[in-house]
């Protein structure tokens, strides 16, 4: 969108001099040239982490425990945004974390769930606090709990496929099925993080208090968002990299058989078993941003590939885990999530329904694919290596030609840089297992598909 009539005048007229006053009137003048040329920023300035503004909601209580969780994700430097508390903390050493804003008084709105707790209201209010911290050069508000991990590159990617220029709230809802049921199945829930353009988050933030006082009978802030939004006209853009990760237990099935989209957040680390084994959360957490850093658009993107010769099915998410299957396996039943976590809340039949399709996770260890998890990631020019171990190894009888035997698993990829073609339609690769040294050693390298190729 360029402005088209200021080309057609050039055109028309020949006067060099009225072409110049043009050319610098289109500078000078004219609130309407600059409408005309923001949409076109989008492209000629895409978006970067220099165009968010984060709003994080904690307290006193658990900021001393989550802030180390924040320190992995959050760039001092570049990123602009506040934690909200409830009160100040003493705390000196500060450098590496986002600046603290102690949240406005609430006191005078109600809050009638019973049980809840009605620092719903002040978190809510984060959305208007954050927009009133009047930061300059903003396209997107994003928001988030202190135990959310985002992966700041894929968020500004993520954002960058949409007009800042126009409402968005973007974000996703629960995998639990009774989550969504209770709450709403088009709310962006809290924990997963959700964005919202400037715009709209301009609009919200002038008429959020008066949706706090219809909305005291809600349980949570995202709710309260949600609501206030929904009274705008506004729904959710769902973006399926935000993860609320409302489960217990394993957390392995959702990380191994991601969406085709880039991981934007994690969330309710501390709720679920470290993301690898033999490892703390904190740590297992680290080792998985380790791989994110080399190529964050690559992390946890799955690819799958066959030995012929073998009959092996090997998926691949990449920088976490290789899963390997000793017999041929459907490309749509691999990409089904393996059901390694439990219900997020013990309750009735319905509290075991997850929002996306499973597969079963065998109860006997011997009777599931061989799980490989990521050891290390190099770089090597434009490519990585990643090398992936078994690390619960089980004592479960081999026969030869089992994946049972392998030891580690050397995959080759390389980096990606995802285009906004590739972003707007994303095509998922193809892999080959290539010749390997040792045999106890499979080694992969993953590629573009051929336009006709089939991944079977
Ligand atoms: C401050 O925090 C950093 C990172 O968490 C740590 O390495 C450093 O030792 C701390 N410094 C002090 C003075 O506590
Ligand atoms: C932001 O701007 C508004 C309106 O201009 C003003 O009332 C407010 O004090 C400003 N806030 C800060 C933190 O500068
Ligand atoms: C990687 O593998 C080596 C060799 O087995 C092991 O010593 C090391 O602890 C592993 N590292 C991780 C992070 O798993
Ligand atoms: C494997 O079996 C041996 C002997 O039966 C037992 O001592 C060991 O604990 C088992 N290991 C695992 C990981 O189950
Ligand atoms: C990624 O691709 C974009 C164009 O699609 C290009 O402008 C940018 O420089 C590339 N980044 C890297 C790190 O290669």
């Amino acid at each position: 969108m360029f402005n088209y009539r200021l080309i057609n005048l050039i055109f028309t007229c020949s006067s060099l001099g009225l072409i110049l006053y043009l050319f610098f009137s289109s500078f000078l003048l004219l609130p309407n040239t600059r409408i005309l040329s923001h949409a076109a920023d989008q492209f000629s300035y895409p978006t970067s982490i220099d165009h968010i503004v984060f709003g994080i909601a904690s307290n006193a209580k658990t900021w001393p425990e989550s802030k180390e969780y924040v320190t992995m994700w959050w760039k001092p430097d570049n990123m602009r945004g506040c934690v909200f508390l409830d009160v100040p903390l003493d705390d000196s050493n500060t450098s590496l974390l986002p600046p603290v804003c102690i949240s406005d008084d609430t006191s005078r709105f109600r809050y009638t769930w019973r049980g809840g707790f009605r620092s719903a209201i002040r978190v809510a209010r984060v959305v208007s606090e954050t927009v009133a911290l009047n930061h300059t050069n903003v396209r997107w508000f994003v928001f988030g709990d202190d135990d959310t991990l985002f992966f700041p590159e894929n968020l500004v990617k993520t954002l960058s496929k949409y007009d800042h220029d126009l409402p968005y709230f973007i974000g996703s809802n629960s995998e639990s099925f009774v989550q969504n049921r209770l709450f709403s199945f088009s709310m962006a829930f809290g924990g997963a993080g959700f964005a919202i353009s400037y715009p709209l988050a301009k609009t919200l933030a002038k008429v959020l208090d008066s949706c706090l006082e219809r909305y005291p009978h809600l349980y949570g802030s995202d709710g309260r968002i949600y609501s206030c939004l929904a009274e705008l006209g506004v729904g959710i853009t769902r973006e399926s990299g935000f993860h609320q990760m409302d489960m217990a237990g394993n957390p392995f099935g959702i990380l191994a058989a991601h969406p085709m989209a880039p991981l934007v957040s994690l969330h309710h680390t501390d709720y679920l078993d470290p993301i690898f084994p033999k490892m703390t959360n904190r740590d297992a957490i680290r080792h998985l941003y380790k791989a994110a850093e080399l190529d964050p658009h690559r992390i946890l993107q799955q690819t799958v590939c066959y030995d012929r010769w073998f009959s092996w099915t090997i998926s691949i998410s990449w920088g976490y885990a290789v899963e390997v299957f000793d017999t041929h396996v459907l490309l749509p039943d691999v990409l089904r999530v393996p059901e390694t976590f439990r219900p997020w809340r013990k309750g009735s039949l319905l509290s075991t329904l997850f929002s996306f399709d499973t597969r079963e996770h065998d109860e006997d260890p011997c009777k599931r694919p061989m799980v490989f998890h990521m050891n290390t990631t190099v770089r090597d020019g434009d490519e990585t290596i990643s090398i992936y171990r078994a690390m619960e190894k089980g004592n479960c009888t081999t026969t030869l030609g089992s994946p049972r035997e392998i030891e580690l698993v050397k995959v080759h990829a390389q980096k990606l840089n995802l285009s906004m073609k590739q972003l707007v339609t994303p095509r998922r690769q193809c892999c080959d297992v290539l010749p390997s040294s040792w045999r106890e050693e499979l080694e992969i390298g993953i590629r573009e598909c051929h336009e006709d190729e089939l991944i079977r």
